[in-house]
């Protein structure tokens, strides 16, 4: 991985999720100096099956002393599909209505769905021990500063001081309610998932649920009246992965531990196809996921223009876009761009620049995540029955051929024309709004 010039912009990055790593790493790339402060005390493996599209592949393809040195070793524990692809069935009768193939693969944009924390593993480890990124963990950030010259955080009862300062802290920011000057309070989606992770030791005893576990890797959808359910087996189907996304008006935490009822699940299942609960009988313990809705965020970044919101904390997903981490990806490497290009110099505009060329991209990645559940929770058994593919599961190439790194170094001068231009017309109109960050410093 060659890397640019030093810039001598310092960046202080909140969270290490996918979001904030990915930011880290290309500040290192594009020659700034960054460390991460994170509140866990340690690394766990966490969580259960996340995916990322080959927009974000070709991020990580650049990662590595070669390119593709990150990619393979993400490859090595995520699901192949070359070989059985996604077989879509109709909940009831559990007939295959839809058999999509999985694309040929791009060398240098792979696709990677695998275990949440496997693959967050991987990235740490790149990022901390090969790239020498400080990441210090067990540092809560309490709080949040900045004026006109610089930005910093609180943590520990003391103040680290920086250039720009990331808040990659999750759905639940602590950064954005800063940012915003209000707490921006989650809504019922109307949806929940449960979700579960677990080896295929039951599975492969069951002749009926043996198939998944045999002949390497599977995916299997049934699609129910407003229910969806997700089947996969990965590694050489060793480990087991569903989730089954439902109505629920209840309660609105934002949680990756709370737990959910296998005998909630067979209700929802009656009437099913019976394979759907010879899987889910072999589950050893669920989550139970409330899926929020937030209104779009007004704006990600701070008064002053030295803290931006990135990732998760900016903008979450539905899972049904498959696209919540990537987006989070892309956003580092479009800052990381944006602040070299502004230089030291011009951090609140190139902050701004960075919001400039990302928001309209993310709103409409966004909406997908709402049209993909809404074709499958309502879908036209007869229309599906002309055109099968009409099920299938979205695969728009203006998301996935798209290339943050080059798109950001193509756009950010006219990005930065638009803001400069914006923000004199602000000047001479109305005042400037009322601080939202406090700026003692
Ligand atoms: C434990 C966990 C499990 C998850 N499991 C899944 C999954 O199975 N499938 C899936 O699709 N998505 C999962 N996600 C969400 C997924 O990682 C994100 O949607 C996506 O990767 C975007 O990442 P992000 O970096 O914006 O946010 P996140 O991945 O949520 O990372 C935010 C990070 O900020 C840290 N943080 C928060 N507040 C503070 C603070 N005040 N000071 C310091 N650090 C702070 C958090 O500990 C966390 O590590 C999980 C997230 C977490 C945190
Ligand atoms: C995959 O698993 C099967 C048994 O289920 C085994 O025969 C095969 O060797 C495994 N392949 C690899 C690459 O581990």
């Amino acid at each position: 991985m060659t890397t640019k010039p030093k810039t001598g912009i310092k960046v202080v990055i909140v969270g290490a999720g996918f979001g904030g790593l990915t930011a880290a790493i290309e500040c290192h790339r594009q020659g700034h100096d960054v460390e991460i402060y994170e509140s866990f005390p340690a690394l766990k493996v966490l969580g259960d099956i996340i995916s990322f599209g080959s927009n974000a592949g070709r991020i990580f393809h650049r990662w590595g002393k070669t390119p593709g040195e990150i990619a393979d070793r993400l490859r090595a524990v995520s699901i192949d599909l070359r070989e059985y692809g996604f077989r879509i069935h109709k909940y009831d009768t559990g007939e295959v209505v839809f058999h999509q193939k999985t694309p040929p693969p791009a060398e240098d944009a792979p696709v990677f769905n695998g275990h949440r924390g496997e693959l967050h593993q991987i990235v740490f480890d790149y990022a901390r021990d090969e790239l020498g990124i400080p990441i210090h963990l067990g540092h809560f950030v309490e709080e949040y500063f900045e004026d006109d010259n610089q930005a910093g955080i609180v943590v520990k009862g003391k103040k680290v001081y920086a250039d720009v300062v990331v808040g990659s802290d999750g759905v639940r920011s602590k950064a954005r309610t800063l940012v915003l000057g209000y707490e921006d309070k989650p809504k019922s989606s109307g949806y929940a998932v449960w979700r579960a992770w677990f080896s295929n030791k039951d599975m492969i005893q069951d002749p009926r649920t043996k198939q998944f576990c045999e002949n390497g890797d599977t995916f299997n959808g049934w699609i129910g009246p407003d229910v969806h359910f997700l089947f996969s087996t990965i590694k050489n189907g060793s480990d087991c992965c569903w989730v089954l996304t439902h109505r629920d008006e209840h309660d609105i935490k934002e949680s990756w531990s709370f737990p959910g009822k296998l005998e909630e699940v067979f209700k929802v299942l009656e009437g099913w196809d019976p394979m759907c609960r010879a899987i889910v009988e072999k589950t050893p313990s669920l989550v139970d996921w409330k899926l929020v809705y937030r209104d779009p965020l007004p704006t990600w970044t701070s008064t002053h223009g030295r803290i931006i919101l990135l990732g998760d904390a900016a903008h979450p997903f539905l899972p049904t876009s498959a696209q919540g981490a990537t987006q989070a990806m892309e956003d580092g490497v479009n800052l990381a761009v944006c602040l070299r290009k502004g230089g030291k110099a011009n951090i609140p505009a190139a902050v701004r620049a960075h919001q400039e060329i990302r928001y309209e991209r993310v709103r409409a990645v966004q909406k997908t995540g709402e049209t993909t559940r809404d074709m499958w929770h309502k879908t036209d058994w007869a229309k599906v029955k002309e055109d099968p593919t009409s099920i299938g599961f979205p695969r728009d190439d203006w998301i996935h051929t798209f290339d943050a790194e080059k798109n950001a170094e193509e756009t950010f001068d006219e990005a930065l024309a638009k803001v400069q231009s914006k923000g004199a017309a602000a000047a001479t109109s109305v005042p400037a709004a009322a601080p939202v960050v406090s700026t003692e410093a």
